[in-house]
């Protein structure tokens, strides 16, 4: 099976990305990060890209409309993963690659995301809040914030004691095992989206 051609966006350190990364190089994942795109030029993750010999490009904020959409045309790319990036998504460019845009987001969407949600402000509700229970949420990206279909799930307990910073140190954890393994099940062609479910093959479906 041809190998699927992934494309990363980024905003920050990058360990998702690298979580990525890893699982491909365990053999885990059909498929190769071919470009790794960010809004910011002193992101960490685009050292990683770097390091594993990967094109990383930083990108101007004010071009990430078409001019995200044209390096990834020009990289072949089959899926877009949003992997901590922090610029809204041209609309035209979400239309274009329906059903192949990525994102997690480190809580148990629908609650606290959408708009300025985001990083440790999204702990700092979840803890302010009193919820027992976070978590995070791999999705497809539609027109809205936050709001795609949703692939996979994982929750964590919420210490009574935990701080923002606690909480988003347990869910990173928790991200670092969902976005590859939702990216493994993307690349072996187990999803399937049927309105706002995400059936997955070989899940009693
Ligand atoms: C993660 O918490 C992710 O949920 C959010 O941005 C953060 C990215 O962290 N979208 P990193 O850059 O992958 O370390």
């Amino acid at each position: 099976m041809r190998k699927v051609r992934i494309g990363a966006l980024v905003s920050g350190g990058g360990t998702n990305l690298q979580s990525v990364l890893d699982a491909i190089g365990r053999g885990e994942i059909n498929g190769e990060v071919v470009v790794v795109i960010s809004d910011r030029p002193e992101a960490y993750a685009l050292e990683r890209a770097r390091k594993h010999g990967i094109k990383a490009v930083h990108m101007d904020r004010k071009k990430c409309g078409t001019g995200i959409q044209a390096e990834l045309e020009g990289m072949q790319v089959d899926v877009v993963v949003l992997a901590g990036f922090l610029t809204i998504l041209d609309r035209d460019f979400v239309k274009a690659y329906e059903g192949r845009i990525i994102n997690i987001h480190p809580s148990l969407i629908p609650a606290f995301c959408g708009k300025g949600f985001y990083g440790e402000k999204v702990h700092r509700a979840a803890v302010e809040y009193g919820v027992k229970v976070s978590g995070a949420t791999v999705h497809f990206v539609d027109e809205g914030t936050d709001s795609g279909p949703i692939i996979l799930q994982a929750a964590v307990a919420v210490a009574g004691d935990d701080t923002a910073e606690t909480l988003a140190a347990k869910v990173l954890e928790i991200e670092h095992k969902l976005l590859p393994e939702a990216v493994r099940l993307y690349c072996s062609g187990s999803l399937r989206i049927e309105g706002r479910i995400v059936r997955i093959s070989g899940e009693g479906c």
